[in-house]
This record gives C-alpha cells, sequence and structure tokens, in this order.
C-alpha cells in the first residue's frame, strides 16, 4: 500500500456532511472545518479533519498554499452531453420570438438534433462527451450523468449508449449513463409495432446484457409522452430493476405524479409545478432537480426551488447541459443564479450540486468528504467559502481532485 496522501491546509474545508436530504439549510447548519485537511489512500478519504491533527511521519503532504476553500466535487445529476450539431439557430428562433411550434415546423426542436445525431458516428460522439466533460471537470464537476434520448430507435439509442460508455472508459470524470428512449415520439416511426413496446422488449434487455445503464428516464409532456402512455415503459423499467427519472412538469403538470407513482429517484424540471406537486414531492422519496440551465437557456420561469425546500422536499440542482434548452453548461454558474432568484442559502445551493445531486443519482459515496467516500474534491482559490457562489461561477477551481489524483491544476 502506498503511504496515505494528506492534501491541505484549507482555510476552509466544507464536508458537506451531516446535512438532512431533505427541507431547507440555513448556512449556520453548514459545518466548516478551518484550517482543515483530507488524508487520502487509494483513491478513497481515510480521514478529514484539522490539518496539523492529520500530520505525522507516516504521510506525505501535498501541500497548499494560503487562502483555499475545499469542497467536494461537484456531481452534476442531468446532462444530454451526449449529441450531434448545434441548434443556434433554434436560440435565435426564440430569442426572436417564434413559438415552439414555429421553432419545430422550422425544422428545430429535439428532432433536429435527433437528425443530427444520428448521422454522427460512435466515435465523434464519444469525442463530443470527452471534451464536454472535460470543461465540467475544470469547473470542479468530478461526476456527470449523461442520457441517450436523441437516437429514439434502438440501434440509434444503443450507439448513444455505447459511446457514454466508451467515453465513460477514458474520461476523468466518472459518467453515469441514462436511457432517455422515451424523449419524444420518432417523427419517423411508421412500423406497425409500437415505439414504447420495441423499446422495452429490444432495448431494454440489451442495456441490462451490455450493462449500458442502470436508469430510465421520460419526457412526460404534452409534445412527448402522457402520463398515461409512459406507464407501460415505467412499469417495465422497475420490474427489469431500473432506478426511474423523469423529465416532469416542464411545461404542463402531470409528470410529478407519475415519478411520485413510480417512487422515481429523482423528478426533474418542475418549473410549472404548482402547489399541489410541490406538496406531493415534498413528501414523497422523489427528489426533485432544479434545471436553471434550461430556464436561463429558453428565458422561462425558475424551478420553485425555496418552496420546495420550505415543503420540506430534497432539492438537487443539475446543468442540463443540452444543444436545445440549456447549452451554457456550466453547472456553478447556474445554481449560484438559481440562488439569487429563488433566495436559497449557501447550503442549499451547495448542497444541491454535491450531496443532494449524489442521493439523486443513488450514489452514497460521493458529494460529501467523509471516511470511505470517493476523494473528489474541488478546490477555489479564496478565503471565504461565500466568494464562490458570490462570483456566480466566474471563480474557478485552483485544483480538482478525482479519486485522489490531482486531475487539474
Ligand atoms: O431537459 N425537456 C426535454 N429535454 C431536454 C431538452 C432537449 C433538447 O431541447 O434538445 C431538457 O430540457
Ligand atoms: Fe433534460
Amino acid at each position: 500500500m502506498n503511504r496515505p496522501l494528506l492534501i491541505g491546509p484549507f482555510t476552509q474545508l466544507l464536508p458537506m456532511t451531516g446535512l438532512p436530504l431533505k427541507g431547507a439549510l440555513k448556512d449556520e447548519q453548514l459545518p466548516i472545518i478551518e484550517n482543515g485537511g483530507i488524508l487520502v489512500s487509494e483513491g478513497k478519504v481515510l480521514k478529514v479533519g484539522v490539518f496539523d491533527e492529520l500530520k505525522s511521519n507516516d504521510v506525505d503532504i501535498h501541500h497548499i498554499e494560503e487562502n483555499h476553500v475545499c469542497l467536494p466535487g461537484f456531481v452534476d445529476s442531468h446532462t444530454h452531453i451526449c449529441f450531434g450539431g448545434t441548434r443556434a439557430r433554434d436560440y435565435a428562433y426564440r430569442n426572436a420570438g417564434k413559438t415552439y411550434l414555429e421553432i419545430a415546423k422550422a425544422g428545430g426542436g429535439i428532432w433536429d438534433t435527433v437528425t443530427q445525431t444520428r448521422r454522427a458516428s460512435q466515435e465523434a460522439l464519444v469525442q463530443g462527451i470527452i471534451s464536454r466533460s472535460k470543461k465540467h471537470l475544470k469547473n470542479g464537476v468530478t461526476t456527470i450523468e449523461v442520457k441517450s434520448g436523441y437516437g429514439l430507435s434502438v440501434v440509434e439509442e444503443l450507439k448513444m449508449l455505447r459511446a457514454i460508455q466508451q467515453a465513460n472508459a477514458t474520461s476523468t470524470a466518472s459518467l453515469i449513463p441514462t436511457c432517455l428512449a422515451a424523449h419524444m415520439k420518432p417523427k419517423d416511426w411508421n412500423q406497425d409495432k409500437d415505439y414504447l413496446d420495441v423499446i422495452i422488449n429490444e432495448l431494454f434487455p440489451i442495456i441490462k446484457a451490455e450493462n449500458l445503464a442502470h436508469r430510465v428516464d421520460a419526457f412526460v409532456e404534452e409534445s412527448a409522452f402522457s402520463p398515461e402512455e409512459i406507464k407501460p415503459y415505467f412499469q417495465k423499467a422497475k420490474e427489469m430493476g431500473f432506478d426511474i427519472t423523469v423529465h416532469a412538469d416542464q411545461f404542463t403538470t402531470g409528470g410529478s405524479q407519475v415519478a411520485v407513482d413510480f417512487d422515481a429517484v429523482s423528478a426533474d424540471h418542475l418549473e410549472a409545478s404548482t402547489e399541489k406537486e410541490i406538496q406531493l414531492l415534498a413528501k414523497s422519496n422523489t427528489i426533485a432537480t432544479a434545471l436553471p440551465g434550461a430556464s436561463i437557456g429558453l428565458g422561462c420561469a425558475y424551478t420553485p426551488a425555496r418552496k420546495i425546500l420550505d415543503a420540506g422536499g430534497a432539492l438537487s440542482i443539475a446543468s442540463d447541459h443540452n444543444p436545445g434548452s440549456a447549452p451554457m453548461g456550466d453547472l456553478l454558474t447556474q445554481a449560484s443564479i438559481l440562488g439569487t432568484f429563488e433566495k436559497l442559502s449557501n447550503t442549499e445551493v451547495l448542497a444541491g450540486i454535491t450531496s443532494r445531486a449524489a442521493a439523486a443519482l443513488r450514489l452514497f459515496d460521493r458529494g460529501k468528504l467523509e471516511t470511505g467516500a470517493q476523494a473528489d474534491f474541488a478546490i477555489f482559490p479564496t478565503d471565504n467559502y461565500q466568494e464562490i457562489t458570490y462570483h456566480q461561477g466566474q471563480l474557478k477551481p485552483s485544483e480538482v481532485w478525482k479519486k485522489g489524483i490531482n486531475v487539474y491544476k
């Protein structure tokens, strides 16, 4: 065994431990270790504590200059970073006041990205994922969920999921794949069989056999699948042991009820959720995920994050990075901005992109810095953690560590 490595001292070390999964959080609840250190061995955290108390002759030291704050590596629990092409035209149309329908008629929308993704080779998709995940890593994101959903046929969804698997083998950030074969009804589907039946009977077994994903997602929305239509898909996914996650209540309600009915790990978007859906989610085990990048990209309302937390819900915050609604792909910037609009405490914002985001992926070995966790962390050049959200993503990490290795400096 190699000698343990002690990293520090940090002016402030925020382990993000000891916070409840659900409900509002005050900054007084945020644990801060002053002059902290992290002892790391074999990619895992051995101990977190005061630097001087962790020092001994048996450890090597990676010394941090003064005035640095250390946090767990961020977890982006909802992205679509596997895609081909661009949707810059949609963005220009939207800002010129064109409606969703007009944009779709002009060849835009999700279907446009399906066409461009189908045209891309698996290798080109792999390269796209790797370059986007590198950008996220530099911003402190060490775990990234990645959805399929721009293939919309068995063959093309498999191409995407295999690309994600292949990218994960070389990318530094961990990639967590999700099957989103029910992103919309494929416009070119002209077989006798029902599209979702084919996905259930042909795609799901291959995903299992090749271990391509353990999560299944659907877009429950008037323009995609109704709550009724999506039931057999989630029913089968659940029977096969997949975790369920739902694109819910983005423009119209209905999706969060489906999420709760299927005991989904998360219900994401929720911009249109009303008091009824907020209460429903707050009483459930389903984590609400706000996607401020989609609100910024579409010029729409934000997820009612304050109300969800005050009702007792769990809130994760993710980037939704995708070519259509959320092209920015900057989690910290978006989470900080959500905080200003929704009046979230720093602790709520930071938990939303660390411990609570990890829980939304059912990953309990990260998003926190504690004994046994993966040694994933981001180090910011400041002596005060409040500066991190204050700079709205412009204060960048000076170092990022993944599994005990300094992967960015
Ligand atoms: O999460 N809402 C559905 N899906 C994506 C958008 C995908 C796209 O526009 O390409 C989302 O915002
Ligand atoms: Fe999405």
